[in-house]
């Protein structure tokens, strides 16, 4: 199958407290957002990015170099993560067959390697009907609470946290995330789309280098984790 990417980059970055929205913060010399591109693009199954902007966002074309890009195309964004994705969806169904790919990967995740890039890929061409996650098994002890303020330990050796890349097949991802924001389900991430459709995803262990750029200390750390890594 072939391979298209959606980048989800319209958020406001609002938990960084910086005057930029933090996908164009500078990371070893490029902005974070380029950095998840160029990330991508590194394994040449990926054919086009889509990236999700907001439509007044003024830094795209002036704090990038990806507007004259030729595998990237610049669609609008959403309200919220899912409606940006949604749109990168539509975009893409538009110009790619019914046999195609689509991977969905956050902007504020600058430290995707090639080679849990290539594995991703892999494990997605080899069983697409479930699809992909890159996730890594919680490090703390988690508690779940609920309204009453009852509090419950999690088994900690069955929880992951959800990463991105998440791939899926386009269609059966498009459809899955129409039907769940319908019924109400709050779709944090693609995976939640496709389990609400009875699917059960593939975990595979990511590395912390990929954590989501957050606040002003994921910056530091993530930044420090890829300085780090042999050249
Ligand atoms: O806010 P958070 O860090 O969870 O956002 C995850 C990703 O979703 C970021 O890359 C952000 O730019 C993107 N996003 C979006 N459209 C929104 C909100 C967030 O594309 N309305």
């Amino acid at each position: 199958m072939s391979v298209i990417a959606i980048i989800p980059a319209a958020g406001i970055g609002q938990r960084m407290g910086a005057e930029v929205p933090k996908q164009y913060l500078t990371l070893l010399g490029k902005s974070i957002l380029e950095q998840s591109v160029l990330a991508l693009l590194a394994d040449t199954r990926v054919q086009q990015v889509f990236i999700a902007v907001q439509p007044d966002d003024p830094y795209f074309s002036a704090q990038t170099n990806l507007s004259n890009h030729p595998q990237v195309v610049r669609v609008p964004g959403g309200a919220s993560r899912a409606q940006s994705v949604l749109h990168g969806l539509a975009a893409a169904q538009a110009l790619h067959g019914p046999d195609t790919l689509a991977l969905v990967h956050d902007a504020a995740r600058p430290g995707l390697s090639k080679k849990l890039l290539t594995a991703l890929l892999d494990q997605a061409q080899q069983v697409p009907e479930r699809g992909v996650v890159a996730a890594v098994p919680a490090w703390d002890t988690l508690k779940q609470t609920n309204k009453h303020g009852q509090v419950q330990t999690l088994d900690r050796s069955l929880v992951w946290h959800a990463f991105t890349p998440q791939i899926f097949p386009l269609q059966a991802l498009l459809d899955a995330m129409m039907k769940a924001e319908r019924a109400g389900v709050n779709v944090t991430d693609e995976a939640s789309a496709m389990e609400f459709m009875g699917v059960s995803p593939i975990l595979l262990e990511a590395e912390q280098q990929l954590r989501k750029i957050t606040c002003p200390d994921d910056l530091i750390m993530v930044e420090a984790l890829l300085k780090a890594q042999p050249q």
